[in-house]
């Protein structure tokens, strides 16, 4: 038995479940993994250094996979912006199929990914930014409700308001994004009128995910209510893991303070050393409030095979067995 919906069928996948991208977390032993267990994994194109690098990332994928992945390009307004031309171009030269853009508005991205063949999950956080991209031709679309590590955006919707709104304005492929971690959620996902769900902190804490035992174990141990929303004064939210450094964060800009006196503290050179370390104190690291759903480590083949067989149960006996046959409620 398998789950198909909407997406699985645009995108040619198995299962409707979707690895967003994650920097420094999404690479090609994770994405391979994800690909193998047939759910949707993406490589983080801004992860690697240079877009050559990037094209060496695909490969090493290709090596681990025969299944189809994709690759997360996370377009953010920044004073040195990297050269979002030359990645795009290697993700068209190397032969994917399946693009997630996030960030921004994704339009002058789509000719070029269109014309070579390419669908575009497009990620974004509001209704209304979900019908531009519809408006726009994007292959699907990736809601994430306030619940997500990252950025969930400034209007603190939650997925069980947003994902049906929506749903309701939204033909193509919907993804629900934010706070999902297991066959309850997928499930939920689907009732609320998306084709399947997008995690990140859930397949961060795998086995095959490439960062210090140290951060799985914490997200283990954390619980719904260790996460800080940082940047909120300037309109650039973040959820993160809740720790010395995002806390300091949190309070000087409180205080009134400047991106300049934070700058030091957010800096991705500090966050990368908590993946690589397990030092949680070194910077600031994402994670999202599914933090509280996540109680182990598994193989990422073990997680999707656990999660789609509990939906299919949940589905097939608890949902369907609290439909009251009219006869029998007669009787009663
Ligand atoms: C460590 C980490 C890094 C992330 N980096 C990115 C990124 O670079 N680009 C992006 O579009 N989303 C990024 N995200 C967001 C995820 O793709 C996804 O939307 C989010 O994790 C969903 O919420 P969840 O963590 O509750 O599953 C990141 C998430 C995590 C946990």
């Amino acid at each position: 038995m398998s789950i198909r919906t909407k997406f699985t069928e645009t995108f040619g996948i198995e299962h409707p479940i979707v690895q967003g991208g994650m920097q420094w977390v999404g690479r090609a032993e994770l994405v391979a993994a994800v690909a193998n267990s047939g759910a949707l994994g993406f490589i983080t194109a801004l992860t690697q250094p240079t877009p050559a690098d990037l094209a060496n990332e695909i490969a090493k994928c290709r090596d681990l996979t025969d299944k189809p992945f994709g690759v997360n390009l996370t377009i953010l307004p920044t004073i040195n912006p990297p050269p979002y031309d030359e990645y795009r171009q290697v993700i068209v030269d190397s032969g994917i199929k399946i693009v997630e853009t996030a960030g921004s508005n994704p339009a002058p991205h789509l000719p070029m990914f269109h014309d070579n063949g390419i669908k575009v999950l497009h990620k974004c956080t509001s209704v209304r930014h979900a019908v531009k991209a519809q408006s726009l031709g994007v292959d699907g679309i990736s809601i994430d409700g306030f619940e997500c590590a990252g950025h969930p955006g400034e209007d603190d919707i939650p997925g069980l308001v947003l994902i049906p709104a929506a749903a309701d304005k939204i033909d193509i492929p919907l993804i629900a994004s934010g706070g999902f971690a297991d066959a309850r959620g997928l499930v939920a996902a689907l009732a609320l009128g998306a084709d399947g769900i997008n995690m990140g902190s859930r397949f961060m804490c795998t086995v095959e995910s490439a960062i210090h035992q140290k951060v799985k174990e914490a997200i283990v141990a954390g619980s719904e209510l260790d996460t800080e929303l940082i940047f909120r004064p300037l309109r650039n939210t973040a959820r993160v893991a809740s720790n010395t450094v995002s806390r300091e964060v949190v309070e000087t800009l409180n205080r009134g303070g400047q991106f300049e006196d934070v700058k030091d503290l957010v800096a991705g050179s500090r966050g990368v050393k908590v993946y690589e370390t397990g030092d949680l104190d070194a910077g600031i690291w994402s994670v999202g409030a599914s933090m509280g759903l996540i109680n182990d480590i598994p193989t990422v083949g073990d997680l999707v095979a656990r999660m789609v067989d509990e939906a299919e149960q949940l589905i097939g006996s608890r949902l369907s067995d609290m439909i009251a046959d009219e006869e029998e409620e007669n009787v009663a």
